[in-house]
């Protein structure tokens, strides 16, 4: 045949077909039981010789299976179109650029808690959690704050209203009591979040949160909670700095200690003087007692290492100022205020 093969323009005729109908009509030319220009092809074999009739049938099924196929596969593209067929058509604007959609994310109080999870967890320590509104007796009583003793009031509380003489948590220290009431030693737990006091200035909030730990074990010393410490505090505020013990005061722990920090080439925070984060201790006898937890006095003779009862240490963090120290924030109030310039930038 010397003339283009006119089954090759269907198939391009059918691939430019743009919608179902152009699609039908090219169809019915084709396949039409009279006038399909394949039917009548078909119908004009029968005036050939056997050889050419062979041949010519071989040939015209292939074509014929050909756009069957081609028409079924433009037939799904155009109910479906594809991604690329939508992005060329004149239907869809792609150059139309939205407003790119807000996204939210962690405040930096819970950030830094995932993080010192993260952190403590590596040390093996379990997260705990225990209720912001906390009876007197877990507040204070369980952790041998006798009832008129100073430190009651040095800890502003607030009181809730009531006969229970239930306060906001002044701490999270009552938590060490929750903990060791349901769990036996071994153990070592962490416990996040607010904790409540009436004072207010540039580093004091009446709501401010707190990281409380314990580790209770036989051979659980003082050389390892300044391990712990020290550990801590360089992960969590990512850089080394320099660190110092004193002796501190809770009743919950004895001996009872401070670590103060410092760090070089800061010159928004006060460069250069010690600053309080944390206070430790080992955990006094009469708070492992309240929690039944065995403590043997000893007999002033036997060399502990002959005799180990239960020991450890607690530690409680003030996540705030760890938190304006990493990120150099002047003001407490910056954490709460949701002045969203300024948590934008973090
Ligand atoms: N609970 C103490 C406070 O709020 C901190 C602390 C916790 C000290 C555990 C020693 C041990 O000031």
């Amino acid at each position: 045949m010397a003339q283009a093969n006119p089954w090759s323009a269907y198939i391009d005729r059918i691939r430019e077909a743009h919608t179902p109908e152009a699609l039908d009509t090219l169809e019915h030319e084709l396949f039409g039981r009279k006038e399909g220009a394949m039917t009548l092809a078909m119908k004009a074999l029968k005036d050939l010789d056997a050889e050419g009739k062979k041949q010519q049938a071989q040939e015209l099924n292939t074509w014929k299976k050909q756009l069957t196929e081609t028409i079924a596969e433009q037939r799904t593209a155009l109910l479906h179109p594809s991604d690329d067929a939508l992005a060329s058509s004149d239907a869809m604007d792609i150059t139309l650029s939205l407003p790119p959609r807000e996204r939210g994310s962690l405040h930096l109080i819970p950030s830094f808690m995932e993080h010192a999870a993260d952190v403590f967890g590596r040390m093996g320590f379990d997260v705990a959690t225990g209720p912001e509104v906390e009876s007197e007796e877990m507040n204070f009583d369980m952790l041998n704050i006798p009832p008129d003793h100073p430190a009651r009031d040095a800890q502003d509380t607030f009181w809730v209203q009531g006969k229970d003489k239930r306060v906001l948590r002044t701490h999270t220290s009552p938590v060490q009591i929750r903990y060791m009431r349901e769990h036996k030693p071994p153990l070592r737990m962490i416990c996040m979040g607010k904790v409540y006091r009436k004072d207010a200035d540039a580093t004091h909030s009446p709501v401010f949160h707190q990281l409380e730990g314990l580790m209770i074990g036989k051979d659980v010393s003082l050389a390892n909670m300044k391990a712990v410490m020290v550990n801590a505090v360089r992960e969590l505020l990512g850089r080394d700095v320099e660190y110092r013990f004193r002796t501190g005061y809770f009743p919950f722990v004895e001996p009872g200690l401070e670590m103060d920090i410092r760090w070089q080439g800061d010159e928004q925070t006060r460069e250069g003087n010690w600053l309080e984060v944390v206070g430790c201790g080992m955990v006094h006898p009469n708070v492992l007692k309240n929690c039944g937890i065995d403590v043997e006095e000893g007999d002033g003779v036997t060399p502990r290492q002959l005799n180990p009862t239960w020991q450890g240490f607690a530690f409680g963090f003030g996540i705030d100022r760890l938190v304006m120290i990493k990120h150099q924030i002047p003001s407490i109030k910056m954490l709460f205020e949701g002045d969203m310039r300024f948590l934008r930038q973090f």
